[in-house]
């Protein structure tokens, strides 16, 4: 089937479903999602969005906050017009009908604190911020009559020349997206989607690791497509570690501590009650995210344990109860009772800082092809996302590529000569062990040798590893017909690549990049 849409979205959470309804009014919008149109990180985000609401905090502070996060390396004004936007943005949210939370006057929304932040100011709701908004986006983007959203499509590749049966380079000037490929899921048929603008936002890629916070879905998939486009990737070595995932080995994915249980007074302590963090960082349990996953890592290993605790059991029943009830929930059913017991907890891949480079109106490399959210670089984040950025970077992105978006359809036509896809002379692989057994490898790989601490043997120990891996599955590529499990495997592979590439490139240590071949030696 071929299809033609003003505004083709690929991607349901914040970032896509924010664009949506801000270029809605313009013209027709299709969103493509790969599963049901909820299931996205956003989701699962719990701490909350951070802005500065009130005089009691300033932007200054926030601006200060992030670039002390980013380690030096964020784009200064990129981090100045989002904290600035942002409660302009936070508004709208509301006015899209997410609820946050309030004080007990119902005046002023109730503020948490998480680890970089010098003040209380992280917007939320209850502990289960993330599925607010996403409900409350959702709902509204159903509302809207030029929104469609169609759930199990699976975009494959951008369209640009190359599918015109042009040779395009990374030095090709000009390069062009047209649309996307994408496979819907129930029929196995591979539809061709023709846009005048087309936004990535397609989330993370924690998938590459074996223990991650990140759902199913994030596999990094527009990241792997603008590679495969020759699009520019930037910063992919800035992998986010979360401090405190619950250890419940046989889950998938790994069940997120919210850092503003840390804001609101639990310590992290070893296997024996004792705190450790004094050893690390004067902030303690409140360091920014990747001194705090560092240093439980090196516990972990010192002592040769699979986990550490988080004490929050000084923070009171009814606070934890009516504060925390997702955690309280989720802890109990495993029989542990965080009003009573220390939380297991262990570091888990939680966000991707780098991703696809764009400007500050969202735009890419690729002219009319935009991306906003996890799989986007804008330059926020530098060497390390302070927490509760992404969701707000999200929406400020969404905010800027829509009115970009808006202004440049007018001039685009659909270049109707895009030819379909061609998938003659492919047959079924009906091994999926071949494709499963693959992905786990590719994980473990990833999760020892290019995890939270690196060093120059190991990374080229996993180069290595992926290599013959990449070879296996292009083999599997080309003589199989495609299907979204093996397409998530090449673009994990794909990802994997970048990110051993880039953090290979990168000679010292910053954020979250941490190599044990880079530590500088005092004289
Ligand atoms: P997502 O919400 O991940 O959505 C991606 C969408 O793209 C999905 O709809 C998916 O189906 C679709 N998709 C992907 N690939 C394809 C494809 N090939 N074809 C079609 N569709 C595709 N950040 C904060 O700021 N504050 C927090 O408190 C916070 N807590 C977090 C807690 C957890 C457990 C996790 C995992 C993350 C948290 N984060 C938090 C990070 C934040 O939630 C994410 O960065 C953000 O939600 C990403 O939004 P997004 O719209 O970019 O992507
Ligand atoms: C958390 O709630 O600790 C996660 C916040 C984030 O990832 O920004």
């Amino acid at each position: 089937m071929r299809y033609e849409v003003d505004f083709l979205v690929v991607g349901s959470g914040i970032a896509g479903l924010s664009f949506a309804l801000k270029v809605a009014p313009f013209g027709k919008v299709c969103i493509l999602t790969k599963g049901d149109a909820a299931e996205g990180s956003t989701r699962y985000a719990q701490g909350g969005i951070a802005a500065v609401m009130y005089d009691s905090d300033s932007f200054d502070k926030h601006i200060h906050d992030t670039l002390v996060a980013g380690d030096g390396i964020c784009d200064r004004e990129v981090v100045e017009m989002t904290i600035r936007e942002a409660p302009d943005r936070i508004r709208e949210l509301v006015q899209y009908g997410v609820n946050f939370d309030r004080d007990g006057h119902g005046e002023k929304f109730d503020l948490h604190r998480e680890g970089g932040h010098s003040e209380f100011r992280i917007l939320h709701h209850k502990d289960n911020t993330g599925e607010e908004i996403e409900r409350g986006l959702l709902e509204a983007a159903r509302r809207h009559p030029n929104i469609e959203i169609k759930e199990r499509q699976f975009a494959i590749d951008i369209i640009t020349q190359h599918h015109l049966g042009q040779r395009v380079t990374k030095h090709t000037p000009g390069i062009e997206c047209y649309g996307v490929y994408a496979l819907d899921c129930d029929t196995n048929r591979i539809d061709t989607y023709l846009a005048k603008v087309t936004l990535l936002a397609t989330g993370g890629m924690g998938n590459v690791y074996s223990t991650t916070t990140t759902p199913v879905i994030s596999t990094g998939d527009g990241v792997a497509m603008v590679h495969r486009a020759r699009g520019v990737l930037s910063d992919l070595e800035f992998m986010q570690f979360h401090p405190t995932s619950l250890y419940n080995p046989a889950e998938k994915p790994a069940f997120l501590i919210t850092e503003a249980l840390r804001g609101a007074g639990a310590v992290l302590k070893d296997r024996d009650g004792h705190e450790f963090m004094q050893k690390y960082d004067s902030r303690l349990s409140l360091a920014p995210r990747d001194i705090v996953a560092r240093a439980i890592d090196n516990e972990m290993k010192l002592s040769g344990k699979d986990y550490l605790y988080l004490d929050a059991r000084g923070i009171g029943r009814k606070h934890l109860i009516e504060g925390f009830p997702t955690i309280y929930a989720k802890c109990l059913s495993i029989g542990i009772d965080i009003t009573r017991d220390m939380i297991p907890i262990r570091p888990a891949a939680h966000y991707q800082c780098g991703g696809i480079k764009v400007d500050r109106n969202g735009e890419s490399s690729i002219k009319h092809l935009y991306a906003a959210g996890e799989c986007s670089c804008t330059g926020l984040h530098g060497g390390n996302r302070l927490a509760s950025n992404s969701l707000l970077e999200a929406v400020v992105y969404a905010h800027n590529a829509a009115l970009s978006a808006i202004d440049v359809i007018k001039g685009v036509p659909f270049k109707s000569e895009v030819p379909d896809w061609n998938a003659e002379g492919m047959v079924l692989n009906e091994e999926m062990v071949l494709i499963t057994q693959t992905k786990r490898e590719l994980q473990e790989i990833m999760w020892n040798y290019v995890g939270i601490v690196r060093s120059d043997l190991r990374l080229q120990r996993a180069f290595d590893r992926l290599n013959l891996i990449f070879r296996e599955t292009e083999d599997l590529y080309n003589r199989s017909v495609l299907t979204e499990p093996l397409s998530e495997l090449r673009n994990l592979i794909a990802c994997s690549y970048l990110i051993i590439k880039m953090a290979r490139a990168r000679r010292k240590n910053v954020g979250l990049h941490y190599s044990l071949d880079l530590i500088e030696k005092k004289v």
